[in-house]
């Protein structure tokens, strides 16, 4: 099995080389080696050039048992599955076997992203059962431009493959094309490529010469067509990506849907082809799952959501959330506008709820963080109820600290942990408490002044403002008596305390 990818791929005008470029969660040579790998070959090869290493590097991180094949100074597809021949050959002879590769070679291309095991699997079950020395996968276009063409016999058999800058009006007027993706007989292959020159005119060994060749030779050469165009397409240029990538999204989406899972807009739900969904899902509008994302049956994910690396658990709801390397257990609700940044795992029941940011903190089975605030490198223990807008103070600048926060804590609002601090369970947290020490269990931690009211301040340090106005109108409409209130003069000391009656 060969893969080839030593082509520029000049028109996506990139840094990135071609086959990098992702689509679906996977980068484009990515797809074609997981279709070619579903093969189970004996052997894989891919065949590298251009940006050499930055592929190379990039193949073996997928799979490391592909072999990498270097194409030299000579261009073409026919001289880079020749190399690769050779390569496999020379590793075969290596081990003692010096017959050279037998059987059946596949040969695929790495910017053909969407074709499918089960294509190639068609394929080779033809070639095989066929005998054949070459079987090509061909599709019939409306626009054929650019293509190699199939060309027949009168007997309707393929006589070969023309290049579309060498095909003449009428060769040009076939819309059935090359896929470039073919079953060959390693042994006719071998012969064949010996006999391939570069007179043509891109100056190119061509590989599609070997139809014609073998077919001379007495081999037998059969096209299979496919009905399924997207499959044999690949991205020259990022128009062609987007295309394929909206493709490859419809298929992945509507496949889910066949396996049990509601998605309420196929069109805005972006799903990955390494993300992982239960029976009873529900996608709801305008969501992306990217990467090795896992959801369990009878969660609710969305509106406007995205989540990256995160698992979420059996019944959990998580809306108007963006999260990356989280797990949110079973039951518990998220959202909405929540930031789960990496490390943050939610307990069975629990709740990260509107507006918070967490990070690395684990938050235990029916923990709530209802309202506005981050916790970060913490810990906050089973049943424990954080209050609006607290947070943990981690960071002093220089160093990360901890904050551990123990079970069935009930923390007022405005609590600020300023870490390394431990909360012990149960214990309470005034309103505004800054909690520096830490609070032993059942205790409640105050770290505010006794609040103190400066009596009649506003219309003494403020006059003929409209605050100072309206305190006045306050005072007239309420008996002094019952209000307690002082005249305004009264007010030398803000210590004062409420005038008894
Ligand atoms: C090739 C076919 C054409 C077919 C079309 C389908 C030949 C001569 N032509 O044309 O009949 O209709 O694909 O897309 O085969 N590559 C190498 N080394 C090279 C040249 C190319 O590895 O020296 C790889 C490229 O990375 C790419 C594939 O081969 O994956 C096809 O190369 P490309 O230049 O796109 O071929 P086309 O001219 O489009
Ligand atoms: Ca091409």
């Amino acid at each position: 099995m060969i893969v080839l990818a030593a082509g520029a791929g000049t028109r996506m005008k990139s840094r990135t080389p071609k086959i990098l470029h992702p689509l679906g969660g996977r980068s484009m040579v990515a797809h074609a080696l997981a279709a070619a790998a579903g093969l189970a070959p004996g052997r894989l090869a891919a065949v590298v050039r251009h940006e050499r290493d930055l592929v190379a590097e990039h193949i073996a991180a997928l799979d490391p048992g592909i072999l990498i094949v270097d194409q030299d100074e000579v261009p073409g597809t026919g001289r880079a599955v020749e190399v690769a021949l050779e390569a496999l050959d020379a590793e075969q002879a290596a081990a003692g076997d010096h017959s050279g590769l037998t059987g059946t070679v596949v040969v695929t291309y790495g910017d053909v992203p969407l074709l499918t095991t089960e294509l190639l699997t068609e394929l080779v079950a033809v070639h095989e059962a066929d005998g054949n020395a070459v079987t090509v996968l061909t599709a019939v276009l409306d626009d054929p431009t650019g293509y190699g063409r199939i060309l027949r016999g009168e007997d309707g058999t393929v006589a070969g493959i023309r290049e579309h800058k060498d095909a003449t009006p009428a060769e040009r007027a076939v819309r059935e094309v090359n896929s470039g993706i073919y079953a060959f007989d390693a042994e006719a292959l071998r012969t064949a490529l010996r006999k391939v020159t570069t007179e043509n005119a891109q100056g190119e060994k061509y590989l599609t010469d070997v139809l014609m060749i073998a077919r001379e030779a007495g081999g037998r050469v059969e096209a299979v067509a496919t009905h399924d165009r997207w499959q044999v397409e690949g991205a020259n240029d990022r128009v062609q990506l987007a295309a394929l990538a909206r493709e490859h999204n419809r298929r992945t989406v509507e496949a889910w849907m066949r396996a049990g899972v509601t998605v309420v807009d196929p069109a805005t739900t972006w799903i990955d082809a390494t993300v992982r969904l239960a029976e009873d899902v529900t996608v709801k509008p305008n969501t992306q799952l990217h990467g090795a994302t896992v959801v369990e049956r009878d969660a609710v994910i969305g509106p406007d959501t995205t989540l990256t690396d995160v698992v979420v658990g059996e019944g959990a709801t998580v809306k108007r959330t963006d999260g990356t390397k989280a797990e949110i257990g079973p039951g518990a609700t998220v959202g909405p506008f929540t930031y789960l940044r990496p490390g943050t795992r939610l307990g069975a029941e629990g709740k990260i709820g509107a507006f918070y940011e967490t990070k690395n903190a684990e938050i235990g089975r029916g923990a709530k963080l209802s309202h506005l605030g981050y916790v970060g490198d913490a810990e906050v223990g089973e049943g424990t109820n954080i209050g609006c807008g607290n947070i943990t103070a981690n960071y002093d600048g220089v160093h990360k600290h901890r904050t551990v926060i123990g079970a069935h804590v009930r923390t007022a609002s405005n609590t600020v942990f300023v870490a390394p601090v431990t909360v012990g369970d149960g214990a309470y947290t005034g309103a505004g408490a800054v909690v520096r020490k830490d609070v032993p269990a059942g205790a409640l931690a105050l770290s505010i002044a006794p609040q103190r009211n400066a009596e009649g301040w506003t219309e003494a340090h403020r006059p003929g403002s409209p605050s100072a106005e309206a305190a006045a109108r306050a005072r007239a409409a309420v008996p002094d008596s019952a209000a307690g209130n002082p005249e305004p003069s009264s007010v030398a000391s803000p210590l004062k305390k409420e005038e008894g009656k």
